[in-house]
């Protein structure tokens, strides 16, 4: 991001205003999410959004430990980020990196805000992410994710978190960077947003904007996360009618 020169054969802005993939600037990837993908976990989400592919587990709230960790007061939100070694085109190097640490923070951070954790005092709600394929924009995907989990598993929340980036590319700014535009743009504001209260609650800036451009990025990620949050509405509302259908079914073999 910034700085690092653009090979020639890579145009991040066309003559007819289009992006590397086709998109107009004020166009997302496409979003797939589906909700309770695993069995095993409490809650689950699987995302597909442009070339990433994110999974989503969520465990608890269960008895926090190590236990000097525990709050008297409320739950521990506690998100593990993890980029798979064969996610990326040189194998990542596997195990926590300071990336990962710091993603996995700001995730649980973002969470936190919207879960009732005083409901659950003493308990730890652990969310783990893991990014099977990644193409920039791994940390919107993995919160979107684990925000349609953490609803899956039951957990009770003021709202859903929506996240979604907007930055700067040839010198233009556009929403949901992808892989070249995050190597070669400008900046990158990645953005989590809590749609029926309108608080941020994940907001990072990589790169460098004027304020015009800022407040533009701004607005673009938050017209992205709506979007977001209308598919993270519709996964769940998919996996509550099946479930709904499964429910009131009729006993069968009985004459
Ligand atoms: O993924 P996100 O945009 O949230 O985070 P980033 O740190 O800006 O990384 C941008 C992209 O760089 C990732 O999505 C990966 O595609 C790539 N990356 C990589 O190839 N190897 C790494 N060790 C880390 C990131």
């Amino acid at each position: 991001m910034g700085g690092t020169p653009i090979p020639n054969d890579i145009k991040l802005l066309d003559e007819n205003g289009k992006r590397v993939d086709g998109r107009r600037p004020d166009e997302m990837r496409p979003i797939k999410i589906e909700a309770g993908v695993l069995n095993k976990a409490d809650g689950s989400a699987y995302v597909e959004w442009g070339l990433n592919k994110v999974l989503a587990a969520v465990y608890g709230p269960r008895e926090c430990h190590p236990r000097h960790l525990q709050n008297t007061t409320r739950a521990l939100v506690q998100c593990h980020y993890n980029m798979a070694a064969f996610s990326v085109d040189d194998r990542k190097r596997p195990g926590p990196d300071r990336r990962s640490h710091e993603i996995s923070k700001i995730t649980s951070e973002a969470l936190t805000h919207v879960v009732f954790t005083e409901y659950f005092p003493r308990t730890s709600i652990d969310v783990y992410i893991e990014v099977l394929q990644a193409n920039a924009g791994t940390r919107c995907a993995g919160l979107t994710a684990a925000s349609v989990a953490l609803a899956d598993a039951g957990v009770p929340m003021r709202d859903l978190v929506a996240s979604c980036a907007a930055g700067k590319a040839a010198d233009t700014v556009m929403v949901d960077l992808g892989k070249e535009e995050d190597n070669f743009g400008q900046a990158d504001v990645p953005v989590g947003y809590v749609p029926r209260t309108e608080e941020i609650v994940l907001l990072q800036m990589d790169g460098e904007l004027t304020h015009d451009e800022y407040t533009l990025s701004l607005k673009m990620a938050i017209e992205g996360c709506k979007k977001v949050y209308e598919e993270q509405r519709n996964a769940l509302k998919r996996r509550y009618q099946v479930r709904s259908v499964d429910a009131v079914e009729e006993p069968k073999g009985v004459a």
